[in-house]
């Protein structure tokens, strides 16, 4: 499928059939799920009957991150919880592919979702919960702009712990007064 939304070296496109290969190995590694909530192990058929399902939710859009060269998927991303009536989404990625931890891509991509939230749907308000011992995370969505709102304690039982997640969320007002500020700061330099 052809690039949907793209960055410098990276691009997201919808998730297709064929993705659950890449996903299966992904989700199963235990360097990549100890930060994740997903009920282990995460299995070919049930990946697949997934991506046949939010294929068709209109209150998701979940997405394969591919290398702009390799066109190899590398991670995903998307945003779930659609809410058409008070115009906001909740927003996830990972890179699955660990060659591209620590290059900038996971960096680009929390970009690229906020661009579809914004630009292309006409979102007001994107938010992220982020386990709490998740540093690069949250940095990443600093980084991008969104604000740390709170913490929610005890949010999930995952890997036998009960976990606090941080939220972080960004409105439609601070996309736009970041995107000047950015604009204008190049504009001088
Ligand atoms: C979380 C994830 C997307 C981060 O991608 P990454 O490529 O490893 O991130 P980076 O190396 O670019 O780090 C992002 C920022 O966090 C900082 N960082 C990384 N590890 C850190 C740590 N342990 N403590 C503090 N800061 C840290 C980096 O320095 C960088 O900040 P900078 O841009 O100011 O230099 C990736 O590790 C991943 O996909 N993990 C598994 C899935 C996951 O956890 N998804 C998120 C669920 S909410």
């Amino acid at each position: 499928m052809e690039p949907f939304l793209h960055g410098c070296s990276i691009y997201l496109r919808p998730v297709e059939h064929d993705d659950s290969v890449h996903r299966v190995a992904w989700l199963n590694d235990p360097e990549i799920n100890r930060t994740l909530d997903f009920e282990l192990p995460v299995g070919e058929a049930m990946t697949r009957e997934w991506i046949r399902r939010v294929s068709a939710d209109g209150t998701r859009r979940d997405m394969t991150v591919c290398d702009l060269t390799s066109r190899q998927p590398i991670g995903w991303g998307g945003l779930l919880a659609i809410d058409w009536r008070h115009r906001k989404a909740e927003s996830y990625l990972g890179i699955g592919d660990k060659h591209y931890w620590g290059t900038g891509v996971a960096g680009q991509v929390r970009l690229l979702l906020l661009e579809l939230a914004f630009d292309v749907m006409g979102l007001n308000r994107v938010y992220s919960t982020v386990w709490v011992e998740n540093l690069a995370m949250q940095r990443l969505n600093e980084r991008a702009g969104l604000r740390r709102e709170g913490v929610l304690r005890a949010h999930k039982y995952a890997h036998g712990q009960y976990r606090d997640y941080v939220v972080y969320g960004i409105l439609r007002s601070d996309y736009e007064s970041d995107k000047q500020a950015v604009g204008s700061r190049d504009a001088r330099s």
